[in-house]
This record gives C-alpha cells, structure tokens and sequence, in this order.
C-alpha cells in the first residue's frame, strides 16, 4: 500500500536513502576521533531520521496512529534510557541494542514471509534464502545479547564454563537451525496455507543457539562478545534489506557488520588475543599466580596525599592513568579537577590512555570527556609510551592490567605481548587502587613492588577528591 509520499516516482525515494547512507558514512568517519564523535553521531542520527521517516512515509506500513503511538514509546524508553543510564553500564546497554536490532530483524524477516504467502505472491529462492539467514543471525543475536548483556549486569553467573553436554546442544541447534533454513528454501510454508513452519523452528533452534554460544563465555570477556554481536546484528539486518528490498538497510546493516567486526578484531588485537581464545578460551590467571606472595612481600612501599602533594609539588611534568577502577568508582571529576589544579600551576599535565583501559572501547575517554578534559590531553598509548622517561610523576588511578610490566617480560602470562603502559619509567609511580588485588586478568602486577612505585591504597574518587583537597591547602 501507498503512504503519503508513495505517487512520487521511485528514485525520489532511492535518492533519499542515498543521502541517508552517505550520512551514516559520514557519521562513522566523524566516530573515529573522540573531538568529532559527537557530531558524527548526530549525522548518523539524522540519515537514521531521513531513512525512517521517507519509508514511513512512502509505503503504508502501519495506521499513522499506530505508527505515532509506536514512535511516541519507543522514543520515549530511548530517551529515559540515555538521561538515566550510568556510564559504566553503557556495555550492557549497547548489548541490548543490538539483541533488539537481530531480533527486529528475525521478526520482519518472518512477517515478511508471513505477508508474502497471504497475499499469495509467492516466495522467490531470493526471499528465503535471504530470510532463513536472517533469521538465524538475528535470533542468535537477539539472546545471544540478553545473556551478554545480563552477565554484565550481574543477573547471570559470568564465571566461564566449559561443557561437552553445552558443546553437542550447539552443534544440534546449529544443524537443526540450517535444517530448517534449508527446508524452507527448499518448501516453504503448506501448500496454500499462511504458516512458514520451517521459519519459526529455525528460530527456535537459533535461539537457543545464541543462549548456548553465550553462556558458557567468561563475564569479563563480554565486552569483546557485544561487539561481536553487534557485527551480527549489522549482517541479520542487511540479510533482512535483501529479503525486502530495500537499499538503505542493506547499506546500514553493512556498515554495522563491518565495523562491529574491526572494532572485535582491534579489542582482540589491544590484548593480543585471538577471537578464537576469546570465544572459545576464557581469560583468568589461576589462583596461584593472583596470590603469588613473593612479587609483593616487603616490596610495597604505602604513600599517603600528603606525601604524594609534595612529590606533585616539584613536578613539571604529571601523566595520569586512568582504568576501570576511575570508572567503578566515577573519580573523573576529581581527577580531571587535580589535571586542572596541576595546570594552573605550570605543570605539563597529559592523560595516558590505554585502547582497552576500562570495559569498553573509549571507556577513559567518554568519561574523562564528561568531566572536561581537553581531548588533545589525552594521549594514545604509542604517543605517551616514550614521554614516561622524561616524567616526573605517573598518577594510576584504578588502572592495572593496562600498566602490567609482566606483558613484557613474562612470555607465560596471560598478557604476554599486550602492549602496555611503561609507566615505570617514570621518576616515580603512584598507583591508587584499593588493595593488591589482580585486575581483568587475574594476575599479580610487579610494577607495584617496584622502587620508584608507591601505592596511594583507597577508593579512587576519595582518593583523588583528598589529594585535591591537600594540594589546594599547600599551594
Ligand atoms: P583492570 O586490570 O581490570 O584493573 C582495574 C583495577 O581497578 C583493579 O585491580 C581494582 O583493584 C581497581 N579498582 C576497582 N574498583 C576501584 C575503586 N573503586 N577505586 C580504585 N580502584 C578500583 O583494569 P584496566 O587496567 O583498566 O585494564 C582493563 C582490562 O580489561 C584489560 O585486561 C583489558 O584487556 C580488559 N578488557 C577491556 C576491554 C575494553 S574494550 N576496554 C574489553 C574487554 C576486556 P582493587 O580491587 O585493588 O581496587
């Protein structure tokens, strides 16, 4: 059926979602440098607009009411999601996003063919196909990304699991699931009914799939799992603008699948490890290694604000390395405060920001940027890396994979070959964290036992909030 727009000629419409796709390229350009992301995602968002709003427009999909009414809800949860949402759980929420787009997906996909055995027109080799591959990358990633995103949450054990009984359940519903695609190909629906059986038991198989794939993959592996997933439901959305159709989907669903995958390969790449490990391996130093008593015992030297004001006091020149710690306890603001404090005092003051300090990629930066740090004092690990030898004070603030030495020199770590932060070669190393406790990867960090290291032991907001407040009464 024709909307409003429908008497105009097709390529006013192609046309429109020209510019909408030129728009989202233009949007994904502007997202690789943090001082244009933001812009980038409004253009993103406008052709994201202009493509929703033509095809509305064009094609009488639903009632204008109905349609209002949709718009209206969903928009609504939208913006209550981002006004309320905190900065560390975005991980989660980006993986609901995306189990939302797959399973968007699966069901147009699904309701296409539904449409097309009622109206009798048949259904093509193409539209199948195309909708037996989308219903299967959309439904893995539909709970594929409900298990991601709760695991992150904490509503799901995240502890890894590996089992026999898990691996044959995949390998059935993988089966079960091209069983089904190919049966539709092959015969879809009954003859002259308006069920596409073999549809709906590919999305069963698939779903249960995508819980199985999850599942058993470490908590703290999920970030990589998200953006993976989000690749997914780039690919299920692109499949689903084959089966109707439609040119702007298939661009958009192509870019979110490109990109979610160079975004996985550059997390993998950031901690030199392969998908196959991520997906398949788990990370976590055992035991033995986290408590390894020796790297520490009559190693630590414990340091106070006051003394770590007084080694700021005759600095020129202060590196601070943010990790997941600033982010769990949101010291950003006290940190930036300190930069800006230092600042006023003559000291060269620049952030050292690790690709995959935090949970998520731009972690550091999105969070310092909320608290207004200049991007350009923001420096990538190969900028900052040879600028620690002329250093006078490296503050780590809830950093410690990110500034792990073991990486370098301990080729049995589970590290080993992660570039890292070489903040020992500074003067001198204060770390701020709460006790001696491993990060991410489970392993002890001998930067810590170091003699120009000093730990500043405390929740890292307090921590910083006091050294602010100690610098302030000695200037
Ligand atoms: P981690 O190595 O995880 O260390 C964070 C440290 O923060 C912990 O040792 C913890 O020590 C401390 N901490 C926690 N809460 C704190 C608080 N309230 N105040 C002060 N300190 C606190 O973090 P990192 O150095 O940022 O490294 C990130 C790790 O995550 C890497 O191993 C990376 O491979 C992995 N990873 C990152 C990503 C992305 S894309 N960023 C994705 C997947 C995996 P205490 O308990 O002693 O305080």
């Amino acid at each position: 059926m024709a909307g409003v727009l429908g008497g105009l000629p097709d390529s006013v419409l192609q046309f429109a979602y020209l510019i909408a796709s030129v728009l989202f390229i233009q949007g994904l350009r502007d997202m690789t440098h943090p001082r244009t992301a933001t812009r980038g995602n409004g253009i993103s968002a406008l052709g994201m607009f202009i493509a929703v709003a033509v095809t509305v427009l064009w094609f009488e999909i639903l009632s204008p009411l109905v349609l209002a009414a949709a718009l209206l809800v969903g928009g609504g949860i939208g913006a209550w999601l981002a006004v309320t949402v905190e900065t560390t759980e975005m991980p989660q929420l980006v993986g609901l996003f995306n189990g939302f787009g797959g399973g968007a997906s699966a069901l147009v996909a699904g309701a296409e063919l539904v449409d097309l055995t009622a109206t009798g027109s048949g259904l093509p080799v193409g539209v199948t196909a195309t909708a037996a591959i989308a219903g299967i990358i959309g439904s893995v990633t539909f709970w594929g990304s409900l298990v991601a995103a709760g695991k992150l949450h904490g509503l799901v054990g995240d502890s890894p699991v590996s089992s026999n009984v898990g691996h044959v359940i995949k390998a059935v519903c993988l089966v079960a699931a091209l069983a089904g695609g190919v049966a539709l190909v092959v015969q879809p629906g009954f003859a002259g009914g308006d069920l596409v059986p073999s549809y709906w038991f590919l999305i069963v198989a698939a779903s249960i799939l995508g819980i199985f794939l999850v599942v058993p993959i470490g908590g703290a592996d999920m970030p990589v799992v998200i953006a993976l997933l989000n690749s997914y439901s780039g690919l299920a959305a692109a499949t689903t603008g084959f089966v109707l159709n439609n040119t702007v989907l298939i661009v958009a669903g192509t870019l979110v699948g490109a990109s979610g995958l160079i975004l996985t390969v550059i997390m993998c790449e950031s901690m030199n490890r392969s998908l196959t490990n991520v997906l398949f391996g788990g990370l976590g130093g055992d035991d033995e290694m986290a408590d390894r008593p020796d790297i520490y015992e009559g190693n630590i030297s414990e340091t106070s604000p006051e003394e770590v004001e007084m080694l700021l006091d005759v600095a020129d020149r202060v590196v601070i390395v943010p990790g997941y710690g600033m982010a769990v306890a949101q010291a950003q603001h006290a940190v930036a405060e300190l930069a800006e404090l230092l600042e006023e005092d003559g000291v060269d003051v620049e952030f050292g920001i690790h690709p995959v300090a935090g949970r998520m990629p731009g972690h550091m930066n999105a969070l310092l940027a909320e608290a207004d740090v200049p991007y350009d004092k923001m420096r990538e690990l190969e900028e900052v890396n040879p600028t620690f030898s002329q250093t006078d004070v490296v503050i780590v603030t809830g950093a410690n994979d990110v500034v792990n030495p073991m990486a370098n020199t301990d080729d049995s770590s589970p590290i080993a070959g992660m570039p890292v932060l070489n903040v020992g070669e500074a003067r001198s190393v204060v770390v701020n964290k709460r006790s001696l406790s491993p990060g991410f990867s489970g392993i002890p960090n001998p930067l810590f036992a170091e003699d120009n290291t000093s730990m500043l032991f405390g929740d890292a907001k307090a921590s910083m909030q006091e050294l602010v407040n100690v610098y302030k009464e000695n200037r």
